[in-house]
């Protein structure tokens, strides 16, 4: 197959990786990529969020099948024209893909399909604020609707603070004050097509900054699968109770959504609560699901793309566990330091049962440089997690940035 991947991060490297290691000799092309990526496969420099551009692309290359990476493309509604122009695509239209690029939306989903979920109130201004805070009690959540990258959430027993975010984001659309929700988080990654689903394996994701779970919420700091600590029934528990009626409440809307539905899900003394759905594999969970993958990615998510997934068989999923860490460069979250070399890239590629999957790095006279925050991840594979563990943070060692860093309690307890 001739099969195009829009997005620039190690999401996409982890999803082009599992792609060549089917082995089907296919035809692969990233879009816009990043240099580690470079180092697999085709990479072409296109603004993967302007939907005629890539259809425009998709349509000369007779690629077979787009699968987007991001949510800003879903957004943007690059797959919207890429269906209509009956180029399969896997990942949901604009009018679906609000289901992550709205809380509010997601919110009204949630109500009308009975899901379990926090309670919230969309909050228009301070005094509405604070008696939402007051009625959900400390810690606080306050989130802003839309895309913020990770930063729109504020989760703090301070309620000047709470205050202080509502007032921040107010002037931007729409924020919400939750109620918190305590237990360990889970991302579950849901195949639809519509109509039909299929769940991948649970993982977990490390949020914040910090070990221990400190410092502020960022895009992502690690990840693990499987989850040992999870029930057997875990996963169709949610199918049933969570994805499945979201996909059908969707489908009855006239909004089908085609791709993968993340559920961000908490599971709390009183039973599995979701915090939040995206339109899109998470990062850096694909990191650790798609390694763990034994059946061939591109079936998957053609079946989803075509509207087949129901002739599927359930995917198969390796023994084996896997570990990532991220490496992010020095200030990041906020104002990240760039342009600095990477260094000792190939021997931490060449641990055993290790792979780089690279995010935000260009190429300069045949040096690797990091050009954002989150700079690459170490995957490991192992029989267990304690090997697996060793592996990713041997690797890690391996590897200099100046300023670097990375948290060290990924998949130690759990
Ligand atoms: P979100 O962007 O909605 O996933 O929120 C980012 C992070 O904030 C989540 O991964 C949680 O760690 C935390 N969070 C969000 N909502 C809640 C909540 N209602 N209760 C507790 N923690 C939350
Ligand atoms: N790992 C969190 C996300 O992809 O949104």
């Amino acid at each position: 197959m001739k099969i195009l991947v829009l997005g620039p991060g190690a999401r996409e490297h982890a999803i082009v990786l599992a792609l060549l290691a089917e082995d089907a000799g296919h035809d692969i092309i990233c879009a816009p990529g990043n240099a580690g990526i470079a180092q697999d496969t085709t990479v072409i420099a296109l603004d993967a969020s302007n939907p005629k551009i890539v259809t425009e692309f998709a349509l000369a290359e007779e690629v077979d099948l787009v699968i987007v990476g991001p949510e800003a493309p879903l957004v943007a509604g690059v797959a919207d024209l890429l269906r209509r122009k009956r180029i399969p695509v896997f990942g949901p239209d604009k009018a679906a893909a609000a289901l992550e690029g709205s809380k509010g939306f997601a919110k009204r989903i949630m109500e009308a399909a009975s899901i379990p979920t926090g309670r919230a109130r969309v909050v228009a201004d301070l005094a509405s604020a604070s008696s939402a805070l007051d009625e959900f009690g400390a810690p606080y959540v306050v989130k802003a609707d839309g895309l913020a990258a990770g930063k729109g959430v504020l989760v703090t027993e301070d309620r000047e603070a709470a205050l202080a975010h509502v007032q921040h984001w107010a002037g931007r659309g729409d924020v919400l004050v939750e109620e918190f929700l305590a237990g360990p988080e889970v991302s579950l990654f849901v195949l639809s097509d519509g109509h039909n689903v299929l769940p991948l394996s649970p993982a977990q994701d490390y949020k914040r900054l910090g070990d221990g779970d400190t410092g502020p919420n960022t895009g992502g700091m690690g990840a693990y699968s499987p989850l040992p600590w999870l029930s057997d029934t875990f996963v169709n528990e949610v199918v049933s109770n969570i994805a499945l009626p979201t996909i059908r409440q969707l489908e009855a809307e006239g909004t089908p959504f085609v791709g993968l539905l993340y559920c961000g899900l908490i599971v709390t003394d009183s039973g599995v609560r979701v915090i939040e759905f995206n339109a899109r594999f998470g990062d850096p969970e694909t990191q650790v699901v798609l390694p763990r993958l034994d059946t061939p990615l591109s079936s998957l998510l053609y079946a989803t793309a075509t509207g087949t997934l129901q002739d599927i068989p359930s995917p198969v999923f390796s023994s084996e566990v896997a570990v990532t860490v991220v490496l992010a460069s020095e200030n990041y979250p906020d104002a990240p330091m760039t342009g600095r070399p990477l260094g000792g890239l190939d021997d931490a590629a060449a641990v055993p049962g290790v792979q780089l999957a690279y995010a935000a790095t260009a190429e300069d006279n045949g040096v690797m440089i990091a050009t954002g925050g989150r700079v690459l991840s170490v995957v490991a594979r192992g029989e267990n997690f304690t090997e697996a563990r060793k592996r990713a943070y041997h690797a890690m060692s391996l590897i200099t940035l100046e300023g670097g860093h990375y948290r060290r309690d990924i998949a130690e307890r759990m």
